[in-house]
Protein backbone atom coordinates (compact mmCIF):
# COMPACT_ATOMS: atom_id res chain seq x y z
CA UNK A 1 0.00 0.00 0.00
CA UNK A 2 1.24 3.44 -1.07
CA UNK A 3 2.12 6.11 1.42
CA UNK A 4 1.38 9.11 2.00
CA UNK A 5 3.60 11.97 1.43
CA UNK A 6 4.10 12.38 5.41
CA UNK A 7 5.30 8.91 5.19
CA UNK A 8 2.25 7.24 7.07
CA UNK A 9 -0.38 5.06 4.85
CA UNK A 10 -3.34 6.78 5.11
CA UNK A 11 -2.10 9.58 5.92
CA UNK A 12 -1.74 13.01 3.94
CA UNK A 13 1.16 15.17 4.18
CA UNK A 14 -0.59 17.38 6.75
CA UNK A 15 -1.04 14.32 8.89
CA UNK A 16 -4.60 13.81 7.91
CA UNK A 17 -6.49 10.89 7.44
CA UNK A 18 -7.06 10.24 3.03
CA UNK A 19 -10.48 9.78 3.00
CA UNK A 20 -11.52 7.08 0.64
CA UNK A 21 -8.26 5.63 0.72
CA UNK A 22 -8.01 1.98 1.27
CA UNK A 23 -6.22 2.08 4.81
CA UNK A 24 -9.08 5.19 5.97
CA UNK A 25 -11.72 2.13 5.33
CA UNK A 26 -10.16 -0.78 7.46
CA UNK A 27 -9.18 -0.44 11.68
CA UNK A 28 -9.14 3.18 13.28
CA UNK A 29 -6.05 4.50 12.95
CA UNK A 30 -4.29 7.51 13.85
CA UNK A 31 -2.23 9.87 11.73
CA UNK A 32 1.08 11.54 13.59
CA UNK A 33 0.74 15.03 14.59
CA UNK A 34 1.34 17.19 11.52
CA UNK A 35 3.99 20.17 11.64
CA UNK A 36 2.48 23.37 11.87
CA UNK A 37 2.89 24.94 8.22
CA UNK A 38 4.84 27.43 7.44
CA UNK A 39 3.41 31.19 7.51
CA UNK A 40 2.09 32.31 4.26
CA UNK A 41 1.11 35.64 3.29
CA UNK A 42 -2.86 35.63 1.54
CA UNK A 43 -4.84 38.79 1.01
CA UNK A 44 -7.47 38.19 2.71
CA UNK A 45 -11.33 39.50 1.06
CA UNK A 46 -12.74 42.26 1.59
CA UNK A 47 -9.57 43.94 3.15
CA UNK A 48 -7.56 46.81 1.33
CA UNK A 49 -4.60 45.39 3.14
CA UNK A 50 -2.14 42.53 3.26
CA UNK A 51 -2.48 40.68 5.77
CA UNK A 52 -0.69 37.77 6.61
CA UNK A 53 -2.34 34.49 7.56
CA UNK A 54 -1.72 31.10 9.21
CA UNK A 55 -2.55 27.83 7.87
CA UNK A 56 -3.83 25.60 10.58
CA UNK A 57 -2.69 22.02 11.69
CA UNK A 58 -6.00 20.74 9.97
CA UNK A 59 -4.92 21.97 6.54
CA UNK A 60 -7.57 24.99 6.33
CA UNK A 61 -6.46 28.67 6.03
CA UNK A 62 -7.22 31.57 7.43
CA UNK A 63 -8.11 34.65 5.67
CA UNK A 64 -7.80 32.19 2.37
CA UNK A 65 -8.57 34.78 -0.56
CA UNK A 66 -11.67 33.07 -2.31
CA UNK A 67 -13.29 34.91 -4.75
CA UNK A 68 -16.26 34.25 -7.36
CA UNK A 69 -15.52 35.36 -10.65
CA UNK A 70 -17.67 35.63 -13.90
CA UNK A 71 -16.64 32.39 -16.17
CA UNK A 72 -14.54 32.95 -19.61
CA UNK A 73 -14.02 30.91 -22.32
CA UNK A 74 -10.37 29.77 -20.93
CA UNK A 75 -12.19 28.47 -18.23
CA UNK A 76 -13.17 25.24 -20.48
CA UNK A 77 -10.51 23.09 -20.24
CA UNK A 78 -10.41 23.53 -16.38
CA UNK A 79 -14.16 22.43 -16.20
CA UNK A 80 -13.73 19.49 -18.29
CA UNK A 81 -10.90 18.19 -15.65
CA UNK A 82 -12.85 18.83 -13.14
CA UNK A 83 -15.75 17.30 -14.03
CA UNK A 84 -13.31 13.91 -15.30
CA UNK A 85 -12.19 13.76 -12.17
CA UNK A 86 -12.72 10.30 -9.93
CA UNK A 87 -14.73 11.74 -6.67
CA UNK A 88 -17.01 14.11 -9.58
CA UNK A 89 -17.50 10.88 -11.74
CA UNK A 90 -18.32 8.64 -8.72
CA UNK A 91 -20.77 10.50 -6.89
CA UNK A 92 -22.94 12.75 -9.99
CA UNK A 93 -24.59 12.23 -13.15
CA UNK A 94 -22.33 13.76 -15.06
CA UNK A 95 -23.09 14.53 -18.99
CA UNK A 96 -20.21 13.91 -21.36
CA UNK A 97 -19.04 17.13 -22.41
CA UNK A 98 -15.87 18.21 -24.41
CA UNK A 99 -14.54 21.20 -23.89
CA UNK A 100 -15.71 23.14 -26.54
CA UNK A 101 -19.20 22.11 -25.34
CA UNK A 102 -18.33 23.57 -22.00
CA UNK A 103 -17.09 26.64 -23.26
CA UNK A 104 -20.39 27.47 -25.06
CA UNK A 105 -22.42 26.74 -21.89
CA UNK A 106 -20.08 29.11 -20.08
CA UNK A 107 -20.62 31.64 -22.30
CA UNK A 108 -24.86 31.42 -21.92
CA UNK A 109 -24.47 30.51 -18.17
CA UNK A 110 -22.97 34.36 -17.49
CA UNK A 111 -23.56 35.11 -13.79
CA UNK A 112 -25.54 38.90 -14.18
CA UNK A 113 -28.37 38.13 -12.04
CA UNK A 114 -30.70 40.30 -13.21
CA UNK A 115 -30.80 38.64 -16.81
CA UNK A 116 -34.33 37.77 -17.12
CA UNK A 117 -35.11 34.40 -17.70
CA UNK A 118 -31.83 32.68 -17.89
CA UNK A 119 -31.62 29.26 -16.42
CA UNK A 120 -28.10 28.62 -15.01
CA UNK A 121 -25.84 31.03 -13.53
CA UNK A 122 -21.78 30.19 -13.41
CA UNK A 123 -19.18 31.18 -11.42
CA UNK A 124 -15.81 30.20 -11.54
CA UNK A 125 -13.70 29.89 -8.57
CA UNK A 126 -10.54 31.72 -7.78
CA UNK A 127 -8.00 30.88 -5.37
CA UNK A 128 -5.09 33.35 -4.60
CA UNK A 129 -5.97 33.84 -8.48
CA UNK A 130 -5.77 30.66 -9.83
CA UNK A 131 -9.27 28.99 -10.95
CA UNK A 132 -10.03 25.98 -8.54
CA UNK A 133 -13.60 24.86 -9.04
CA UNK A 134 -17.07 26.00 -10.19
CA UNK A 135 -20.45 26.68 -8.47
CA UNK A 136 -23.61 27.42 -9.71
CA UNK A 137 -27.17 28.58 -9.57
CA UNK A 138 -29.54 26.36 -11.95
CA UNK A 139 -33.30 25.01 -13.01
CA UNK A 140 -34.52 28.59 -11.35
CA UNK A 141 -38.35 29.41 -11.44
CA UNK A 142 -38.98 33.06 -11.14
CA UNK A 143 -42.55 32.47 -10.79
CA UNK A 144 -41.92 30.07 -7.82
CA UNK A 145 -38.80 32.03 -6.41
CA UNK A 146 -36.97 29.00 -6.05
CA UNK A 147 -33.39 27.07 -7.80
CA UNK A 148 -30.83 24.81 -7.53
CA UNK A 149 -27.22 24.67 -6.83
CA UNK A 150 -24.45 23.14 -7.94
CA UNK A 151 -20.33 23.02 -6.70
CA UNK A 152 -17.13 21.59 -7.39
CA UNK A 153 -13.64 21.78 -7.05
CA UNK A 154 -10.47 20.51 -8.21
CA UNK A 155 -9.69 17.58 -6.17
CA UNK A 156 -5.94 18.74 -5.04
CA UNK A 157 -7.68 21.87 -3.32
CA UNK A 158 -10.44 19.67 -1.44
CA UNK A 159 -10.65 19.32 2.44
CA UNK A 160 -9.27 22.61 2.95
CA UNK A 161 -12.43 24.37 4.01
CA UNK A 162 -12.63 26.22 0.01
CA UNK A 163 -15.81 24.32 -0.99
CA UNK A 164 -17.98 25.65 2.10
CA UNK A 165 -16.15 29.28 1.81
CA UNK A 166 -17.12 29.31 -2.03
CA UNK A 167 -20.81 28.00 -1.14
CA UNK A 168 -21.46 30.37 1.10
CA UNK A 169 -20.73 33.05 -1.20
CA UNK A 170 -22.62 31.70 -3.82
CA UNK A 171 -25.43 31.40 -1.73
CA UNK A 172 -25.02 35.52 -0.05
CA UNK A 173 -24.90 36.46 -4.05
CA UNK A 174 -28.07 34.89 -5.21
CA UNK A 175 -30.28 35.97 -2.29
CA UNK A 176 -28.76 39.42 -2.55
CA UNK A 177 -28.92 39.52 -6.43
CA UNK A 178 -32.41 37.99 -6.51
CA UNK A 179 -35.66 37.40 -4.90
CA UNK A 180 -35.71 33.92 -4.74
CA UNK A 181 -36.80 32.16 -1.76
CA UNK A 182 -35.55 28.92 -1.50
CA UNK A 183 -32.56 27.17 -2.89
CA UNK A 184 -32.32 23.27 -3.36
CA UNK A 185 -29.55 20.71 -3.45
CA UNK A 186 -29.86 17.02 -4.58
CA UNK A 187 -27.02 14.80 -3.47
CA UNK A 188 -25.95 11.58 -4.01
CA UNK A 189 -26.10 9.60 -0.49
CA UNK A 190 -22.58 8.19 -0.23
CA UNK A 191 -21.16 11.98 -1.10
CA UNK A 192 -20.17 12.58 2.56
CA UNK A 193 -17.81 15.90 1.67
CA UNK A 194 -20.87 16.70 -0.11
CA UNK A 195 -23.66 16.26 2.50
CA UNK A 196 -21.22 17.76 5.09
CA UNK A 197 -20.20 20.61 3.57
CA UNK A 198 -24.31 21.27 2.75
CA UNK A 199 -25.23 20.91 6.41
CA UNK A 200 -22.55 23.42 6.87
CA UNK A 201 -23.62 26.34 5.27
CA UNK A 202 -27.57 25.90 6.49
CA UNK A 203 -29.66 23.68 4.19
CA UNK A 204 -32.12 20.76 6.00
CA UNK A 205 -32.68 17.68 4.25
CA UNK A 206 -35.87 17.46 3.43
CA UNK A 207 -36.24 14.21 1.72
CA UNK A 208 -34.51 11.06 -0.26
CA UNK A 209 -35.02 10.25 -3.97
CA UNK A 210 -35.29 6.77 -4.14
CA UNK A 211 -32.80 5.61 -7.29
CA UNK A 212 -32.64 9.08 -8.44
CA UNK A 213 -29.70 9.00 -10.36
CA UNK A 214 -27.97 6.92 -12.69
CA UNK A 215 -24.59 6.79 -12.37
CA UNK A 216 -22.19 4.73 -14.06
CA UNK A 217 -25.04 2.07 -15.40
CA UNK A 218 -26.45 1.93 -11.50
CA UNK A 219 -29.31 3.66 -9.84
CA UNK A 220 -28.16 5.88 -6.65
CA UNK A 221 -30.21 7.18 -3.75
CA UNK A 222 -30.12 11.09 -3.80
CA UNK A 223 -30.55 13.45 -0.24
CA UNK A 224 -33.08 16.21 -1.44
CA UNK A 225 -31.66 19.77 0.62
CA UNK A 226 -33.36 22.89 1.04
CA UNK A 227 -32.58 26.29 2.38
CA UNK A 228 -34.88 29.45 2.73
CA UNK A 229 -33.92 32.76 2.71
CA UNK A 230 -32.68 33.88 5.94
CA UNK A 231 -31.79 30.27 7.22
CA UNK A 232 -28.13 29.80 5.83
CA UNK A 233 -25.02 30.31 7.91
CA UNK A 234 -21.97 32.44 7.54
CA UNK A 235 -18.64 31.79 7.52
CA UNK A 236 -15.27 33.66 8.35
CA UNK A 237 -13.48 34.03 5.23
C1 LIG B 1 -18.20 18.55 -2.33
C2 LIG B 1 -16.91 19.34 -2.45
C3 LIG B 1 -17.18 20.64 -3.22
C4 LIG B 1 -16.40 19.68 -1.04
O1 LIG B 1 -15.34 20.60 -1.18
P1 LIG B 1 -14.21 20.79 -0.07
O2 LIG B 1 -13.52 22.07 -0.36
O3 LIG B 1 -13.40 19.58 0.04
O4 LIG B 1 -15.11 20.95 1.25
P2 LIG B 1 -14.64 21.60 2.60
O5 LIG B 1 -13.17 21.48 2.76
O6 LIG B 1 -15.25 22.96 2.71
O7 LIG B 1 -15.32 20.60 3.66
C5 LIG B 1 -16.69 20.60 3.95
C6 LIG B 1 -16.93 19.46 4.92
O8 LIG B 1 -16.80 18.20 4.25
C7 LIG B 1 -15.81 17.39 4.88
N1 LIG B 1 -15.14 16.63 3.82
C8 LIG B 1 -14.50 17.13 2.76
N2 LIG B 1 -14.07 16.12 1.99
C9 LIG B 1 -14.44 14.97 2.62
C10 LIG B 1 -14.32 13.61 2.29
N3 LIG B 1 -13.69 13.22 1.19
N4 LIG B 1 -14.85 12.70 3.14
C11 LIG B 1 -15.51 13.09 4.26
N5 LIG B 1 -15.68 14.39 4.60
C12 LIG B 1 -15.14 15.31 3.79
C13 LIG B 1 -14.91 18.36 5.57
O9 LIG B 1 -14.21 17.75 6.63
C14 LIG B 1 -15.90 19.38 6.07
O10 LIG B 1 -16.60 18.87 7.18
P3 LIG B 1 -16.54 19.62 8.60
O11 LIG B 1 -17.29 20.91 8.38
O12 LIG B 1 -17.25 18.68 9.50
O13 LIG B 1 -15.10 19.84 8.90
C15 LIG B 1 -15.81 18.52 -3.17
O14 LIG B 1 -15.67 17.30 -2.48
C16 LIG B 1 -16.10 18.25 -4.63
O15 LIG B 1 -15.87 19.10 -5.47
N6 LIG B 1 -16.55 17.02 -4.95
C17 LIG B 1 -16.76 16.59 -6.34
C18 LIG B 1 -17.95 17.27 -6.98
C19 LIG B 1 -19.20 17.05 -6.17
O16 LIG B 1 -19.51 15.94 -5.75
N7 LIG B 1 -19.94 18.15 -5.98
C20 LIG B 1 -21.18 18.11 -5.22
C21 LIG B 1 -22.33 17.89 -6.14
S1 LIG B 1 -23.82 17.71 -5.17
Amino acid sequence: MEAGKGGQRGCDKRGRRRFGHRASLGRAYRCRKAKRPQTTPLRAIGWSVIVYGNSLANGRVMNPLIELIAPEPKHAKHWHVWRNQPLSKLYNPMLDQTPDQLSERLSRSQPDLSAGAQQEFRWIVHYSGEPIGTVSLNEVSYRQKHGAIGYHLDERFHQRGFGRIAVSMLIERIFAGTDLHRLIATISAPNIASIKLIEAVGFRREGLLREHFLIGGSYVDVFSYGLLRGEETTHQR
